[in-house]
């Protein structure tokens, strides 16, 4: 199986969980990137069983409006049942780094409003520390100066994402070097330096359920 398929398997794995506990009331929350698209496409097919979805992104609410899901803005929901995405890590705590495909702001805000948050990896996301891959910091575009020299003094090596803007218009510093012994200490540290908006580090609010595709089947951490 090559890794597009693994994602599709992961996918699938979180199709088969949500879909007993949705109800024509449900709102289900969606993230972003590839292997989130692999659920969107297979969340289709089961679009007649729930209420609408709320996005993480823009590109994610254009997918899903093309296969004739309703997106709703999280404002106008009284809450989402479930929050499915994609990670670019994931260690045994199941604490992540995300934030890959720039979307991680809107991702942490819908994640933080579902009773329960299912991530979605192939195996090679699976690591014991974070940090091999470079931690995205969404950071309003005056500080990015200011917050680039907070985190050299962290260790950090951070570089501006060329030529990229969020959906909420900023800036992504991507932050090579750290190895992320304690993602939540990390993650508060970041959330205090002024003019950053959000950091990819997902550890005070862990996923609740990984499922990992593997060539041998997928594994539910
Ligand atoms: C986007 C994300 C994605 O979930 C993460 O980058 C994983 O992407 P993919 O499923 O394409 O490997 O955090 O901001």
């Amino acid at each position: 199986m090559d890794q597009d398929q693994l994602k599709r398997s992961a996918a699938q794995a979180a199709l088969d969980y949500i879909a007993p506990k949705l109800d024509g009331s449900s709102v289900v929350g969606v993230g972003t990137g590839s292997t989130t698209n692999h659920f969107i496409d297979l969340l289709a097919g089961i679009k007649h069983t729930f209420n609408a979805t709320v996005s993480s992104s823009e590109a994610s609410a254009e997918r899903l409006r093309g296969h004739g899901i309703a997106v709703l803005d999280l404002n106008a929901v009284d809450g989402v049942a479930v929050y499915v995405d994609g990670a670019d890590e994931v260690n045994g705590a199941r604490q992540l780094i995300k934030g890959g495909g720039g979307a991680l702001t809107r991702e942490k805000i819908v994640a933080a409003s579902a009773d329960e948050f299912v991530c979605i990896v192939d195996a090679s996301k699976r690591v014991e520390v974070l940090g091999d891959y470079p931690l995205p910091v969404e950071v309003i575009p005056m500080a990015r100066g200011l917050v680039a020299r907070e985190i050299r003094e962290l260790g950090g090596h951070p570089e501006l994402r060329q030529d990229f803007v969020t959906d909420n218009g900023n800036v992504i510093l991507d932050v090579h070097g750290l190895k992320i012994f304690d993602p939540t200490e990390l993650e508060r540290t970041l959330n205090n330096i002024v003019g950053v908006v959000c950091n990819g580090v997902f550890a005070a609010q862990a996923a609740d359920l990984v499922f990992i595709a593997a060539a041998g089947g997928v594994e539910t951490l």
